[in-house]
């Protein structure tokens, strides 16, 4: 099960209302790079070194669930060096920190469509999540070539498949059996769902899954997304009253 590392808990927050799964949507390594003059591909570099810090603060405070959207089925129209240069960032970011969830109990986990996906980085996410695959401490989910309108066609159609094929009775069709075909198959939903850099919308991402998920989004660019700030937004989001429809 889910243990806490032995480290003080950080201040304000109270432990037995930490959300199960927090999803973020890292937004603004572009604009980050574009305010110091610099290429695009600094700003992802820099966003890699934040990704590092988010999982270690994750792990720190003992959630169960972190998700995190790296690249999505619309990003594959960015300009081609871009997207190599993210594929090649993506690939080095796995393998370098393997040990660091190995030693912290991580389990590696790609929502996404992976066969889209370059060799090298198919491979090395094939090595990542079987070496990480016993971890039981944290799952982090990353989120590449992901699309929530191609995971829900693509749950539609398995259930399809399943009736025609007179394995499933279509009166038996519910959310538990919608759930079932997501990535996030036996993952609870996110609690808590942060954007950084200021747009206010989903673009894409776990359209099912955030049906109740609190929205959080911050004017910080992702490269400037940092330790504080994550601890004063779960603190934000203990004080807020959860109702999912109800009077409470
Ligand atoms: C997020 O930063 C990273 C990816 C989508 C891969 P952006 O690259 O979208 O940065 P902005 O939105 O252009 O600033
Ligand atoms: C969403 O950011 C995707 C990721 C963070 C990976 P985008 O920058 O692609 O989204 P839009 O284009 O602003 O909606
Ligand atoms: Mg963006």
């Amino acid at each position: 099960m889910n243990s806490k590392p032995d480290v003080p808990w950080p201040q304000g927050l109270d432990p037995a209302r930490i959300p199960a799964h927090v999803a973020i949507i890292m937004d603004g390594n572009g604009r980050w790079a574009k305010k110091r003059l610099l290429n695009r591909v600094r700003g992802h570099e820099k966003g890699a070194d934040t990704v590092r810090t988010t999982v270690r603060t994750a792990r720190e405070i003992g959630l169960s669930h972190l998700t995190l959207f790296a690249f999505s089925t619309e990003n594959w129209q960015r300009p081609k060096g871009e997207v190599t240069a993210l594929m090649a960032l993506l690939k080095n970011f796995l393998l370098t920190e393997r040990r660091e969830m190995m030693e912290n109990g991580i389990r590696l986990n790609i929502l996404g469509q992976v066969h889209r996906l370059p060799d090298g980085v198919r491979e090395a996410i094939a090595r990542v999540t079987a070496d990480t695959g016993h971890n039981r401490d944290m799952t982090l989910n990353l989120a590449l070539s992901y699309g929530g309108r191609t995971e829900l066609v693509d749950a539609a159609r398995s259930i399809a498949e399943a009736v025609a094929a007179g394995q499933l009775d279509p009166s038996a069709v519910d959310e538990a059996c919608m759930a079932d075909r997501l990535y996030t198959r036996d993952m609870p939903d996110p609690d808590l769902l942060i954007r950084t850099s200021g747009e206010m919308r989903v673009s894409n991402f776990l359209l099912w899954q955030i049906a109740y998920a609190e929205i959080f989004v911050t004017e910080t660019l992702w490269p400037d997304f940092n330790r504080e700030e994550f601890l004063s937004i779960l603190r934000d989001y203990q004080g807020r009253e959860r109702r999912f429809g109800k009077v409470v």
